[in-house]
């Protein structure tokens, strides 16, 4: 099967004919319908998420259940599945106090770029290439442990599907998971790529009473007033974006930030434009090695919430579908988060523009035989 290979210290990826093993115990196999190109995956390319390579990148998938090795009973052939790139494992301290989006097992298959069961079912004649995520879905196949592989209701177009493997997922439970927004309440969202549209997105359907969207690419600015921003920055000409934010909520600062870069610059920026006692997210993953730096003394006297979400905070089993049902109901518009469409050969162009800033969401489709790709 083909799938795009980043060796170490490549700067593109090598799309290459691998061996793909049967599912194991309690893993599946699925045969990929569409692939999102994330940011995440952009990390890993420019050594800010340290993961062991070579390895099968995307992490942002949705396709359809090809066969199940033995003991799997959440998904049967033919399922329509996203994949989940927490496959929590349901008995750690994490997954039991309710918090599956920290589960100690996924971590460190994370690290080790295995599957939960341990070792890889990803070969390149012979030789062993790693896992990204638990999912690398940069692949006509791939084999994930049954609980990365998430079923859905099958009238859902497996394109748009499959943005709520990563991006949607992401940024709606930084909004409904994390910072629980009530309705009236003001933010910012700073990043307007698929994660931080997705966090756009959540906040005019929570009922934020103001949107305040923030990107240095102008284009993201109109895209993300159409999809419910109130108010806009444009970050292109300046570092200053708390003046702004300031200047738009009557000098107080708004009641919530969410940062979807991943910058230490950005991440001070967002802390700076939240009012006394607000809070702010950081969604955006920087490199392990950076830090931020904030006042001392404004720590206690403005009393504003830092906080941290990964994947969303996600409970996928439940909140994948319930996205879903949002978006087939229209109150969630995922046709116009994707760009642009591209074949597996082409993905070195489609990571081209997500650095360039271009993509609300390029995804990666796979021809189907006898059907069509978005379907
Ligand atoms: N100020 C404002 N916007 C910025 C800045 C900046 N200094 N730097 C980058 N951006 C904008 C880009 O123009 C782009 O629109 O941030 C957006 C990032 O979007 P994508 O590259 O599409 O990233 P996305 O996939 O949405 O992920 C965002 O969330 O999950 C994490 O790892 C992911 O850190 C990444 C972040
Ligand atoms: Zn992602
Ligand atoms: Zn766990």
């Amino acid at each position: 099967m083909k799938a795009a290979v980043l060796a170490e210290d490549a700067e593109r990826f090598e799309i290459r004919e691998l061996q793909l093993d049967r599912p194991g115990p309690h893993e599946v196999l699925v045969r990929l319908v569409a692939s999102g190109v994330c940011h995440s995956d952009l990390h890993v390319m420019e050594g800010t998420l340290p993961v062991p390579l070579p390895a099968v990148l995307g992490h942002e998938g949705a396709g359809i259940v090809e066969a199940v090795g033995e003991g799997v009973t959440r998904v049967q052939v033919g399922d329509h599945v996203v994949l989940s790139w927490v496959p929590s494992c349901g008995h750690c301290y994490y997954c039991g106090i309710g918090r599956p989006d920290m589960c100690d097992e996924a971590f460190s298959i994370q690290l080790q770029g295995s599957l939960p069961g341990g070792g890889m079912r990803l070969h390149d004649h012979g030789r062993e290439v790693y896992h990204f995520l638990g999912t690398s879905c940069f692949a006509e196949r791939t084999v994930v442990a049954e609980q990365a592989a998430i079923p859905i209701r099958r009238d859902v177009p497996l394109d748009r599907a499959a943005l709520v493997g990563c991006a949607v997922t992401t940024g709606y439970g930084a909004v409904v998971r994390t910072a629980n927004v009530p309705q009236g309440a003001s933010a910012a969202v700073v990043g307007l790529g698929g994660v931080g549209l997705s966090v756009v997105q959540t906040l005019r359907l929570a009922g934020a009473a103001q949107i305040i969207a923030i990107d240095r690419v102008p284009e993201k600015l109109d895209l993300a007033r159409s999809l419910g921003a109130t108010d806009v920055v444009d970050a292109s000409g300046t570092d200053d974006i708390v003046t702004p934010v300031l200047d738009l909520t009557q000098g107080r600062g708004s009641d919530y930030a969410f940062e979807v870069v991943g910058r230490p610059s950005t991440i001070e920026a967002a802390y700076g434009m939240t009012r006394k006692a607000g809070m702010t997210v950081v969604v955006g993953i920087a490199a392990p090695h950076e830090h931020i730096s904030l006042n001392a003394f404004a720590i206690p006297s403005a009393s504003r919430i830092l906080t941290g979400s990964w994947y969303g905070q996600a409970r996928t089993e439940e909140d994948i579908p319930a996205i879903l049902d949002l978006y087939m109901a229209g109150r969630l518009d995922l046709d116009a988060m994707i760009t642009r469409r591209y074949e597996l050969e082409e993905i070195n162009e489609a990571f081209d523009a997500l650095r360039r800033g271009e993509l609300a969401r390029g995804v990666v489709t796979f021809p189907q035989e006898g059907a069509r790709s978005d379907a």
